[in-house]
């Protein structure tokens, strides 16, 4: 249509919405569909962090706020970043914004010209090529291999880095696969960025507290500190406190840029939620022990569902370091025939198969860029994953 903007029409609308359709009119249908696509937390957001945004609408913190976040939030953040990163940000290196999203977005707006390259690494998060593609810049993918646990290597990095280069974005914990860079690995990395000057790091660090030892979460600039000049350190309460719904992310940067995106927020939506903001304080600010707690739920479910999904012919499903998500290789089922009759081509076909065979819907991995995989999220219950993976395991083995 004429009337929309040439820029639309370079995004692809979002993948994961087939499935999730597919999912809902098979339920709506009466059919008993078990969804392993969610990407949040399933446990409720505690209950100190309520009670600190209940009492924020009590005492009227409920109007507008300075555009990128209370003084009080910035605090706190500097304070974590201190605490737990050893990173050392001053308040005005701060940015808060409306979930991790809204601040990785404000900060390609901020920087990206046509023509400009963001290096991101597949499987990605399904957002990072889009987003980059509506404000005018140009993806460059390189792959993780299977073979490499889905990471990059420095060579690949390396090759991809052109002058017209201007952010590598870095995921780690990963959405889709789990994936995360132990130090030396990340430090490999940095290593390369530390040969081009020109090339700035957006570390998308949204998964930090879902990390399994005896992995351990490091952030780039904490791995390679001169790096902090050029680097944008984001994060937020989404995932590390199950806080999706109240839309609080934020980010540590250079000024100048930290300027720039809170110059892009004023002109869009303003300020985050103002008793957002207080949850916030008190989720970084108050006990910690809702972290601990979610993570060996996390793990003892990964373990369940790696060992089951392993079980399952033509499947193979890697461990992942953190997250919530395991993404299987399906090579193995490929040119195999579904009940249905149809024989399975790629990752899709497996999906679509699946959810009409057995009712469990997962995501098929060439929405991420690599595939053939599927990714499924754990973050469901015990019963629930242990029913979604048997159903996975007999649909495996009546492929024929
Ligand atoms: C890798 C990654 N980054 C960012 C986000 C966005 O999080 P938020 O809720 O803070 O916008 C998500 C959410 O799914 C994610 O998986």
């Amino acid at each position: 249509m004429a009337f929309l903007a040439n820029a639309l029409a370079r995004v692809k609308p979002s993948p994961t919405m087939a499935v999730t359709t597919k999912a809902g009119e098979l339920k709506a249908a009466g059919r008993d569909v078990i969804g392993l696509g969610a990407g949040e937390p399933d446990f409720d957001t505690p209950e100190h962090v309520k009670d600190a945004a209940i009492r924020a609408i009590r005492d009227g913190r409920t109007k507008y706020t300075p555009v990128d976040g209370i003084p009080e939030l910035k605090d706190a953040i500097v304070e974590k970043f201190s605490r737990e990163n050893g990173l050392s940000y001053a308040r005005s290196q701060i940015s808060v914004g409306c979930g991790g999203k809204q601040v990785l977005y404000n900060a390609l707006v901020a920087t990206l010209n046509p023509g400009d390259e963001v290096i991101v690494p597949a499987p990605y998060w399904v957002s990072y090529p889009d987003m980059v593609l509506m404000c005018g810049g140009t993806p460059i993918i390189i792959e993780g291999s299977l073979e490499n646990g889905f990471k990059i290597t420095p060579d690949q990095l390396e090759a991809a880095i052109t002058p017209r280069t201007k952010w590598l974005i870095f995921n780690s914990p990963s959405n889709p696969t789990g994936a995360g860079y132990c130090r030396a690995e990340l430090k490999a990395l940095t290593d390369v960025l530390m040969r081009h000057p020109h090339v700035w790091v957006m570390t998308d660090d949204m998964y930090e507290h879902i990390a399994y030892p005896p992995f351990e979460f490091a952030t780039p600039a904490e791995v390679e500190p001169e790096l902090i000049s050029r680097t944008l350190t984001v994060n937020g309460v989404s995932k590390s406190y199950a806080m999706t719904g109240w839309r609080i992310g934020y980010a540590g940067g250079p000024e100048q840029l930290i300027r720039a995106m809170a110059k892009v927020q004023s002109q869009s939506t303003s300020n985050p939620c103002s008793i957002s903001q207080w949850a916030a304080v008190a989720a970084l600010t108050g006990p910690q022990d809702y972290i601990p707690f979610a993570r060996e739920a996390f793990q003892r479910r990964r373990d369940l569902i790696c060992s089951m999904l392993n079980q399952a012919n033509g499947v193979s499903c890697p461990v992942p370091e953190g997250a919530f998500y395991v993404y299987p290789s399906i090579k193995g089922c490929i040119g195999r025939k579904a009940p249905s009759g149809k024989v399975i081509e790629n990752d899709e076909d497996f999906v679509t198969e699946l959810l009409e065979a057995e009712g469990v819907a997962v995501v098929h991995g060439a929405a991420f860029g690599l595939g053939p995989n599927f990714r499924a999220s754990y973050a469901t219950s015990d019963e629930i994953l242990e029913e979604a993976c048997t159903r996975i395991q007999r649909f495996c083995g009546n492929l024929a």
